[in-house]
């Protein structure tokens, strides 16, 4: 379909009537999308690839269309089978079983997928780094989950402390290296080699295929652990929110490293089988707005820090492009501000569509569909078959209009299904029936739910998510840093800033230089995202009695508030 017709298709969408979708829907009628249904076998990278693949009509479809600024490829369903079915290959030689944790750790790329999609077929759980993670982020992921394989590159193995990781036997490396140890094995040499047949590895619905690390306001990052039963979510939610419809050509702009990158970047458009844009490199206006132009984008699904980024380039940066073919944009993982969505309207003509979930739910759980009447600023309804409530901190309903809990029923399809070897912490999510979201809101009379605030102390910076444990317990590692306490700060661009408070050791002074060291130790440590921008120096930091940093306090001070109950406070 050209782009005329796509530009003329604005308005007809795959759900129609949002109430009556919400009357008839189940999740068991989504089974039937699937030949697993009947024959029990079921693969989400066999869903996902090689059933478009086996289809003599849908093979030579092109299913990534990936774009760098040095590299533009195109690869089709039958492409991406054959590589990942190599890539399995290559795990199954080095004797990687269902079950075992394989982390990637390396930037967007074909080879990410052929090893991604490779990893699931052995029935191995897929654990992708953000690349931009630094020696400790990595450390502490790899540990946690006891990965045994590693896919990274020759520069990115630097921030990998093998001596360290005892379980980690391999790693596989993409890139020209000079490596001679058995613990390396070469990528490309490998993969020529590899016959490009495999049997699929068939798993239980509730087999594991995904593990991402995210941050809770105390503790290091927890693997949140994803199931195959987690495609039905995927498959539905692209169908009703993205709209994906047979000649869309969608992009998601997250990266795999981060939940979204991978149910909305890889499972929901192929599951579809759509055609994908995968961009790799770094952000600047003109290269996106010249992604959307010239691989004719329809569904853009993105984030509103992306968005105010490229309102802050300018009407005359979007206008040199032609954008005729964008017709339904998305948005998730912050507050979507009034700002952007007239930003949306005037570059795109269109509504920006808002949409709530978390690396937890797995999948969209509450969003403004094209078929509904949308309120600005509200985050929208529950997903058909999803059921929301705002509860208190016993888990009662509250009525309409109230502030509280935003909590969901139990049981959706692509809900987590344990916090990697931590029961206690996956428990703790949930109060009886509801799991507990952590992010407060209310829902109004006519069932729209809005967005408050996090309950806790997490940080949503650029809309990436920063427990603040992890950068105070970076702080401290730096010789002059006795104690920190860190918090989010408002901030107009990344919503979020991480502000530091820190006491010093005997010995230090205060300084310009000292402060950009320690800045500086935690993003070179920890990841540029996690490095505070602010960090101010304080006699003390205050702590509850036992011992617990008082972060709610340090950011009544920062922002002059109230202080509240303070009686816990040490003395
Ligand atoms: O606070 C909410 C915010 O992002 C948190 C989840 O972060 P993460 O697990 O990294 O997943 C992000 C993308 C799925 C939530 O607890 N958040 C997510 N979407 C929205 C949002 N805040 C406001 N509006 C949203 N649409």
């Amino acid at each position: 379909m050209d782009v005329k017709t796509l530009a003329a298709r604005k308005g007809e969408h795959n759900m129609k009537d949002y109430k009556e979708a919400y009357e008839k829907f189940d999740w068991e009628s989504v089974k039937s999308q699937f030949s697993w249904s009947e024959t029990g076998k079921v693969n989400i990278a066999h869903e996902a690839i090689d059933r478009h693949a086996d289809n003599p009509d849908k093979k030579d479809q092109v299913a990534l269309i990936y774009s760098a600024p040095d590299r533009e490829e195109k690869h089709t369903f039958e492409d991406l089978k054959f590589s990942s079915n190599k890539f399995a290959n290559v795990l199954k030689k080095y004797d990687v079983k269902k079950g075992d944790r394989v982390f990637l750790f390396m930037p967007r790329s074909p080879e990410f997928y052929a090893a991604f999609f490779g990893i699931l077929k052995v029935g191995a759980i897929a654990g992708p780094l953000f690349e931009a993670f630094m020696e400790q982020a990595v450390r502490d992921r790899l540990e946690d989950s006891e990965a045994t394989m590693l896919i990274t590159t020759p520069e990115l193995l630097e921030r990998v402390p093998l001596e360290q990781l005892p379980h980690l036997k391999q790693v596989v490396l993409v890139g020209d290296h000079d490596k001679t140890s058995d613990t390396f094995i070469d990528y490309h040499k490998e993969m020529d080699e590899a016959s490009k047949d495999f049997d699929i590895e068939w798993v239980d619905l509730e087999d594991g295929m995904l593990l991402h690390y995210t941050s809770g306001s105390t503790g290091k990052p927890k693997g949140v652990y994803h199931v195959h039963n987690a495609m039905l979510q995927h498959y539905q939610t692209a169908k009703w929110v993205l709209d994906l419809q047979e000649d869309d050509v969608y992009w998601c702009t997250a990266d795999p490293g981060w939940v979204t990158g991978t149910s909305y970047g890889i499972f929901a458009p192929w599951l579809n089988g759509i055609t994908n844009v995968i961009r790799g490199g770094r952000f600047t206006p003109d290269d996106w707005y010249s992604t959307l132009s010239n691989h004719n984008v329809s569904v853009w699904y993105s984030a509103p820090t992306a968005f105010r980024k490229l309102m802050g380039a300018g009407a005359e940066t979007a206008q040199k492009h032609d954008l005729s073919s964008v017709r339904h944009i998305l948005s998730v993982g912050e507050p979507l501000n009034p700002e952007v969505i007239s930003w949306g309207m005037k570059a795109f003509d269109l509504r920006i569509h808002d949409t709530w979930w978390m690396t937890e739910t797995g999948g969209m759980m509450i969003c403004n569909y094209p078929a509904m009447d949308m309120r600005p600023g509200s985050m929208g309804k529950p997903f058909p078959g999803i059921e929301a409530a705002i509860v208190d901190n016993d888990g009662n309903e509250l009525p309409a209009n109230q502030m509280g809990n935003l909590a969901l029923k139990k049981g959706w399809p692509s809900m987590m299904r344990a916090v990697w070897n931590n029961p206690g912490k996956y428990e703790s999510y949930f109060l009886g029936d509801w799991y507990v979201s952590g992010d407060s809101a209310y829902q109004d009379e006519d069932g729209y739910f809005w967005f408050q605030g996090r309950l806790d102390d997490v940080i949503n910076t650029s809309g990436e998510r920063v427990g603040p444990f992890e950068v105070e317990s970076k702080l401290i590692e730096h010789e002059a840093v006795a104690e920190a306490g860190v918090i989010g700060k408002p901030d107009p661009e990344r919503g979020e800033i991480i502000k530091a408070f820190i006491t010093l050791r005997d010995g230090y002074e205060e300084s310009d230089e000292l402060l950009e060291e320690i800045r500086q130790f935690v993003k070179t440590g920890l990841s540029a995202h996690a490095a505070p921008r602010e960090i101010e120096i304080k006699d003390s930091i205050p702590k509850t009695r036992s011992g617990k940093i008082m972060r709610r306090l340090l950011k009544s001070w920062e922002l002059g508030l109230p202080t509240g109950d303070t009686s816990t406070l040490e003395e």
